[in-house]
């Protein structure tokens, strides 16, 4: 019997993930039984969600309970088959964990396309849940159009560095907040968006108000708090707020909702969360775009990499502190 090194969840953490959080464990591995697949991870997705699942109260999906195995979106190979539909070799992605094998029913997985000479790493990156992110929020949620002034928030992470681009490419004036100088550089040089802006160490209300003087019409949010307040603040008439993430909460038990709550009111806002992992979002059509404009060279993204399981707790507070640059994932297996 084949065995896996397993990611154990043992205490939810208070703030920040420490040294109680986890503990790897080596463990049987089953075989599959009728319509499962026995699969050898290779690369885990390390996603801000992964504290939110880590919250008792506040997750939006079903609970961890201490002892599981945590949860995560990872892409391996399948190594053992009972089902016809996954032969052995197949490369597959799915909730599969943060463990180097998993047993698991072969329709909670997804066998991923051949992607040429892009790294393995862009199916959860550009072409996966993350591209899909960017491209659903801003078209589907956020109604994005030509000449528009967009703003995004944590504009250098993975998902709004795709945002950003996006927004370009879709014709916008485009503006994106990031922490310090070296992320507002990789913006306005790299990615050639309008302007950005360091919330660290400027006034982000009043940036905000002398880059976008006509309103802001989409603001991006992904980390919502005191950031989400400034936003509020320079919202034009009718326009739409994304509420895609807000990572400045996920650490923290109680966080001070913006004060300005009445401009969504008086200038006739709306603002509509999502989840990426409900089937309402149009995948395909993402995948295509993305696809097309990384081909055609006009897209870019980084990719921040962990070698070993033992890792992924580390992999995830760097999301909190801003010192990874780009997609992060950890190498297993
Ligand atoms: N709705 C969905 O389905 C969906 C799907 C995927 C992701 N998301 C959300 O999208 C957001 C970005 O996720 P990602 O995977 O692309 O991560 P990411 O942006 O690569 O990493 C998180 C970034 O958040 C910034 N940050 C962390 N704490 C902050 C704080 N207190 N104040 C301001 N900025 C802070 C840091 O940026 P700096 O380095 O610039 O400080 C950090 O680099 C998250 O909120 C996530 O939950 C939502």
């Amino acid at each position: 019997m084949s065995t896996s090194d397993n990611l154990i969840l043992r205490a939810f953490p208070r703030g920040r993930i420490d040294d109680t959080t986890f503990e790897t464990v080596s463990e049987a591995v089953p075989a599959p039984a009728a319509g499962e697949v026995t699969v050898a991870n290779r690369l885990v997705s390390i996603d801000p969600t992964m504290r939110v699942w880590l919250d008792d109260e506040r997750t939006y999906m079903e609970r961890l309970t201490p002892g599981q195995v945590m949860r995560a979106i990872a892409i391996g190979e399948v190594e053992a088959s009972c089902a016809p539909e996954l032969p052995v070799g197949t490369r597959v992605l799915g909730l599969t964990g943060c463990r180097t094998r998993a047993t698991v029913a072969a329709s909670s997985l997804q066998a991923l396309p051949d992607i040429g000479p892009l790294p393995l790493e862009a199916h959860f990156g550009l072409l996966g849940h993350i591209g899909m992110t960017a491209w659903c929020g801003l078209t589907e949620i956020g109604q994005l159009k030509a000449g528009e002034t967009l703003v995004v928030s944590a504009a250098a992470g993975a998902v709004g560095s795709l945002a950003v681009q996006v927004g370009k490419l879709l014709g916008c004036r485009v503006i994106g907040i990031a922490g310090g100088r070296d992320n507002v550089r990789y913006l306005r040089d790299t990615l050639g968006i309008d302007d950005a802006i360091d919330y660290r160490s400027e006034d982000v209300s009043a940036r905000l108000g002398a880059l976008c003087p006509s309103g802001i019409d989409v603001y991006f949010d992904n980390v919502g708090g005191a950031i989400l307040e400034a936003a509020l603040e320079h919202m034009a008439l009718f326009g739409r707020i994304v509420a895609c993430g807000m990572i400045s909460a996920y650490n923290r038990e109680a966080v001070a909702a913006p004060r300005n709550l009445l401009n969504i009111v008086t200038r006739r806002l709306r603002m509509e969360g999502f989840v990426i992992l409900d089937p309402r979002h149009d995948g395909a059509a993402a995948y295509r775009a993305l696809l097309e404009w990384a081909a055609a060279g006009r897209i870019q993204y980084r990719v921040h990499a962990f070698d070993g399981l033992e890792h992924i707790p580390e992999a995830i507070n760097t999301l909190f502190d801003g010192s990874h640059h780009g997609k992060v994932v950890v190498r297993v297996g």
